[in-house]
């Protein structure tokens, strides 16, 4: 049972267990990671299991209806096996918090607290106040960047870290419901950018992995007041030392400026991947999604990335079946991404989402017509992406070792700088380091290899 303290200087709070759940993008898994410590220094102890937690922390996605479902039907499964009583509190916070807000204790009688992106950092009050009053607590309103003021600087996790650069976006795409539950985009002053990095990287971690959902759109001050492009960012935090590789999501094609490019010329600490959802190969879809871009830029824009950085590795999103695609439609998507020939690539059926221009578009795809278009795309992604594997083998692949293979106790896995997943016999001294892989075989899309010998 959770027991009220106070200890001067800090937030009331609640001493107790938490189980903490994340669905969602990388963001989401960021806003987690930094919940976690908050609550640990408000005085909880996780716990991994949702038996027994006096707080359930549930941090959620959006983006599609099946996404959104899943929160509720997780808690009611939890219910239905015992899991949780009527005594445990739940936390609904994440892309759904702010979407649904009052709207999720009328549909779920088990939540008692809702919080968004924006107000994660309230948590502990929110729980304080809800055992006072057993009152339940909505807050998802609040300026996007306090978060960052609030939140207890982070420990190690491991070799690679997430950086969150800017939060929110402006962009409007027109089935996207982010806009809608992260708020309008809002860059961190660089200065506080490479602080968090500098932290990091004297905790020991190699790797930095900056988080936006439009990266390139970046425009936080700088220690002059000045405005710092992304690409600029970009060098500052490249010339840190210490740091061994760098990587960025996510990269909207519409404001990708020669900077960018170039900085993929002049900084070999940038990993060897990029990720830039096209989302479809038809300039008349691409209008309808407002993404202010046309395939033909797109390809050049992926050519000018292969000729500065010639073992880039390019990855996307598509959405197959917005209103109105027909099958010509389909078609220049099926041969962008021929053109472009991705690498291991996410693609999704459309999704309406309440309240999102395109959600009032006439000429719904049959769901059908969706299935067949996906399956399609999705074959030949994935022929792309056997054939990218392939291509690894006899290559030696620097890899940042993560921890021990889940699959295998007996190997150790990490990541190449082309963003594939490697594994190979070594001994655990390695995990946190950056060693020498010679790839050997492609399983599914995971890379087999041996320790080079110097490594
Ligand atoms: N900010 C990123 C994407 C964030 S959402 C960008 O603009 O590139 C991640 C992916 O979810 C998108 O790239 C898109 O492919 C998919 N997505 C977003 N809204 C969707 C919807 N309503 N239906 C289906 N897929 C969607
Ligand atoms: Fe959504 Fe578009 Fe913003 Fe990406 S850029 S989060 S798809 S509105
Ligand atoms: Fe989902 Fe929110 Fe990320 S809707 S994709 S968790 S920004």
């Amino acid at each position: 049972m959770l027991t009220q303290t106070f200890s001067p200087g800090t937030l009331p709070v609640q001493h107790g267990s938490f189980y903490l759940m994340v669905w969602g993008c990388q963001m989401n898994v960021y806003d987690s990671l930094r919940l976690k410590d908050l609550l640990k220094k408000s005085g909880y102890t996780e716990v991994f299991a949702p038996k027994g937690a006096s707080l359930i922390v549930l941090i959620t996605c959006a983006v599609r209806a099946k996404a959104e479902d899943k929160v509720f039907n997780q808690i009611a499964a939890w219910r239905h096996t015992g899991e949780i009583t009527q005594d445990t509190i739940i936390a609904l916070g994440g892309c759904v918090g702010a979407e649904l807000a009052e709207k999720i204790p009328e549909q779920e009688k088990q939540v008692q607290i809702v919080f968004g992106p924006r107000t994660a950092h309230h948590l502990p009050k929110l729980v304080s106040d809800y055992l006072a009053s057993h009152q339940v607590q909505i807050e998802v309103e609040g300026s996007a960047l306090d978060k960052f003021d609030c939140l207890p600087e982070e420990g190690m996790r491991g070799p690679s870290a997430f950086v969150t650069i800017m939060e929110g976006c402006s962009n409007l795409c027109s089935y996207c419901i982010v806009p809608y539950t992260r708020g309008a985009e809002e860059s961190r002053p660089v200065e506080d950018i490479l602080r968090d990095c500098q932290n990091h990287l004297d905790h020991g971690v190699l790797e930095l992995h900056l988080l936006g959902q439009n990266v390139n759109s970046y425009r936080g001050l700088d220690a002059q007041g000045e405005v710092c492009s992304f690409a600029n960012l970009l060098y500052e935090i490249a010339a840190l030392p210490k740091l061994k590789r760098l990587r960025f999501t996510t990269s909207n094609p519409m404001d990708f400026s020669p900077d960018l490019v170039q900085a993929f010329r002049d900084l070999p600490v940038l990993a060897d991947h990029i990720h830039v959802p096209v989302q479809s190969g038809s300039n008349r879809i691409l209008k309808l999604m407002n993404r202010r871009y046309t395939a033909e830029s797109y390809l050049e824009l992926m050519q000018s990335l292969r000729e500065a950085r010639p073992l880039i590795k390019l990855s996307s999103d598509f959405i197959v079946g917005f209103p109105s695609e027909t099958e010509e439609d389909f078609q220049q998507t099926l041969d962008l991404v021929n053109k472009v020939n991705f690498d291991l690539s996410f693609s999704f059926i459309y999704s309406e989402r309440p309240g999102t221009p395109a959600s009032t578009l006439p000429d719904k795809v049959p769901l059908d017509v969706k299935q067949q278009r996906i399956y399609k795309l999705q074959e030949r992604l994935e022929e792309l992406a056997s054939a990218h594997g392939q291509s690894f083998i006899g290559t030696t692949q620097e890899v940042l070792v993560e921890g021990l293979s889940r699959k295998n106790s007996q190997e150790l896995k990490g990541r190449s700088s082309s963003n594939r997943i490697v594994v190979f016999e070594g001994p655990e001294q390695l995990i946190g380091t950056m060693c020498r892989v010679r790839v050997q075989e492609v399983l599914a899309h995971t890379l087999k290899g041996e320790l080079c010998k110097e490594s």
